[in-house]
């Protein structure tokens, strides 16, 4: 199929990776790990978890939370005085459950366990307790970064919506389309699920190694400070260990960062298509765009972020990789140009470089002792941000 696509390359250079080729090489990453380097998952994991459930918001406008939320592509599974439920259109427990709360915040995110033993096993593992939750049951555990995580089974899934086919494309001689016009229409999203959460935290290590040994996660690709690879990795792409099944390349990312809290998270589209074409949607409803179209590196989902009217971050994306459980780390060093095979150059809205908190979370990281945040690391995380 890639060969047929991608006839001979004339001009000698490298054929498109096909199966069974390393797909950490060239621009994914550039090398695997060295010896002595963090092996990316845990020999004897607590539990196997088998997806992100859910995330948790507060939010003190839930009328404006549905709006943006519809306009971004959601559709509104659930909604009573103090609580919004916003769905993808594929059978699973509803993306987002925002709570009428006095600021805008992420609480934490939901996963499900792939057994309901597994939160027993998890219960006792940890010294939590396993409650009746929404039909099915969970257990509330809390990472080393502060974040209260929910490992859920059994919560009846909410039936699958009908949603838009992928536009049949023409490539080159293989038609797809003939006598019929191409007229992707601007409108709303279709969202098909969620995908991933990108956290940012200042006990790095500690985390990614929680998330590893308790949930079983498992990393798909290491960034490192630049210059600063003896420090260990300061970015995880994380995906869960579903064996011969291939799970998104990843469901959770995570960075030392010098405040502890949600970068982004992100959901599936359809296709490029309905990317771009509900992205004029929002421009033209007046969201603040964050950053794109591009093309990510690492997990290659073709991306486009938007901010809410709290500005929190949400990504629209399609055609990310998968990866099943014998792929090992790739290590590539963390610059924000490196975000991106293609694409506009990252802007201080996507990064946060411009806002003056940072600077202040900053010093006050580097005076709290509780974390990983040193001057080398602060040094490494500029130089990242401005390369
Ligand atoms: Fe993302």
């Amino acid at each position: 199929m890639t060969t047929h696509l991608h006839p001979a390359q004339a001009d000698g250079s490298p054929r498109p990776e096909g199966p069974g080729e390393d797909p950490h090489r060239s621009l994914h990453s550039q090398t695997g790990p060295r010896p002595g380097e963090h092996p990316g998952r845990s020999a004897n994991p607590l539990v196997k978890v088998a997806g992100l459930a859910w995330l948790e918001f507060e939010k003190p406008d839930l009328d404006r939370a549905g709006r943006f939320g519809t306009d971004f592509g959601f559709t509104v599974a659930d909604r009573t005085p103090d609580t919004l439920l916003l769905r993808g259109r594929q059978a699973a427990s509803a993306c987002l459950v925002i709570r009428r709360g006095p600021r805008p915040r992420f609480i934490g995110p939901a996963f499900a366990a792939g057994a309901r033993d597994d939160l027993d096993r998890l219960a006792r593992g940890t010294g939590g307790t396993v409650t009746a939750h929404w039909g099915g049951h969970a257990v509330l555990l809390r990472d080393p970064s502060g974040f209260p995580v929910r490992v859920v089974h059994g919560i009846p899934e909410l039936p699958t919506l009908p949603g838009r086919s992928p536009l049949p494309l023409n490539f080159g001689t293989l038609l797809a389309r003939a006598n019929v016009t191409q007229r992707p229409a601007r409108r709303p999203a279709e969202i098909q699920r969620l995908g991933h959460v990108a956290l940012g935290t200042t006990k790095f290590r500690a985390t990614l190694d929680w998330y590893l040994e308790v949930l079983g996660l498992i990393v798909s690709d290491f960034l490192y400070l630049d210059g600063q690879r003896d420090r260990g990795p300061s970015m995880a792409f994380i995906r869960c260990d579903l064996g011969s099944v291939p799970a998104d390349h990843h469901t959770l990312a995570m960075a030392l960062m010098p405040q502890t809290g949600y970068l982004h998270s992100a959901y599936q589209l359809t296709d490029l298509d309905e990317v771009a074409a509900s992205g004029e949607y929002l421009r033209e409803r007046g969201y603040r765009h964050a950053w794109g179209l591009g093309r990510h590196i690492q997990g290659s989902q073709i991306f486009d972020y938007w901010r809410d009217a709290d500005r929190l971050m949400f990504e629209h994306y399609t055609d990310g990789d998968v990866f099943d459980a014998a792929m090992k780390p790739g290590w590539a060093p963390m610059s924000v140009s490196g975000l991106a095979q293609w694409g506009p150059k990252a802007t201080a809205e996507f990064t946060g470089g411009g806002d003056p908190r940072v600077v202040v979370s900053a010093i006050k990281a580097l005076r709290d002792k509780g974390n990983e945040v040193d001057l080398r690391a602060l040094r490494g995380l500029i130089k990242a941000m401005s390369s």
